[in-house]
């Protein structure tokens, strides 16, 4: 069993100036293929759901039991942390209650009192089991799942305020964005993460990491990201995969239909861009004693 808590892998990235991937999962063949990846280069490794992966999937038990026993059925010994990603108060909990090792609370869309005042209730509930919390500050701009934002960068008081409820990583906008980067894009705000660097002793989350050029997250990993958070990446190398496989005619010849072979090229897709990324990383291969789940 590798299903392990948030909280010591990710201090131990911020320490070592690497960073660890959090990957979307949206079912069976992501989870295998974000899994074997890690278990190849033998990291650790983090899967997270959105609420609307989770709820596509059949609810937080089902991705919850699905990841769990994926682990089982490949043997993976790599440690992996089973995460809620933009999780609103009533997802967290939910989360929280389904077995997850570590949850999101994105109250980026509430009045920053309220923002503080939930991420804490959340922070009690988590670690009174173990598990860690990621929290917002300021918003990521774009889309994802339902989740939208205009990019306002974190303001670094505020930033202060949720890392002195005990949070175990803070995500901060610093100009990323969910989705795909407009050809204007201006870059990461280096400034803005250096300030939040300077005071905040958690991880950093770079949300939005889809797209971001090799230096840029390089970059912000030496300055403190520790956690990468990855989901169109892989949407589109599958969906690219896929649309090649159907093009070329394969899905009609002989049983070239059968889900086995039509999302073979896609699930492969998946785990070389898991690999790639992680590859960026830098990402040690931290061994933990496996917890009780
Ligand atoms: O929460 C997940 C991410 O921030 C992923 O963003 O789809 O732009 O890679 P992305
Ligand atoms: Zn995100």
């Amino acid at each position: 069993m590798s299903l392990v808590h948030g909280t010591e892998l990710f201090a131990a990235a911020r320490k070592g100036h690497y960073a660890i991937g959090a990957f979307n999962t949206n079912n069976l063949e992501w989870t295998r293929a974000i899994l074997g990846a890690a278990q190849e280069l033998n990291v650790p490794v983090l899967i997270q759901t959105s609420m609307g992966a989770a709820k596509y999937m059949g609810g937080y038990e089902l991705c919850q039991q699905l990841v769990e026993a994926t682990i089982k059925s490949m043997n993976i010994t790599v440690p992996v942390v089973m995460h809620l990603d933009h999780g609103n108060y009533e997802a967290a909990k939910a989360a929280i209650a389904a077995g997850y090792n570590s949850v999101m609370f994105d109250g980026h869309d509430l009045p920053f009192a309220e923002n503080l005042e939930k991420t804490k209730e959340i922070v009690a509930l988590a670690h009174a089991k173990g598990i860690s919390v990621e929290a917002e500050v300021g918003s990521i701009g774009g889309e994802e799942d339902g989740i939208v934002g205009e990019g306002e960068l974190a303001d670094v008081e505020e930033a202060k305020q949720l890392a002195a409820t005990g949070i175990d990583f803070l995500a901060a906008g610093i100009g990323n964005i969910h989705g795909q980067y407009p050809a204007n894009w201006k870059g990461l705000h280096f400034d803005r993460l250096q300030e939040l660097a300077d005071v905040i002793e958690q991880p950093l989350v770079l949300h939005g990491g889809s797209g971001i050029p090799q230096e840029q997250v390089e970059k912000a990993i030496s300055m403190g990201i520790a956690k990468l958070n990855i989901n169109t990446e892989c949407q589109l190398a599958f969906a690219k995969a896929t649309r090649e496989y159907i093009e070329a005619g394969k899905d009609q010849e002989g049983k070239g239909f059968d889900p086995r072979k039509l999302l073979a090229p896609g699930t492969k897709a998946i785990e070389d861009t898991v690999k790639e990324i992680i590859g960026w990383m830098g990402t040690k291969p931290v061994k933990l004693v496996p917890e009780e789940i």
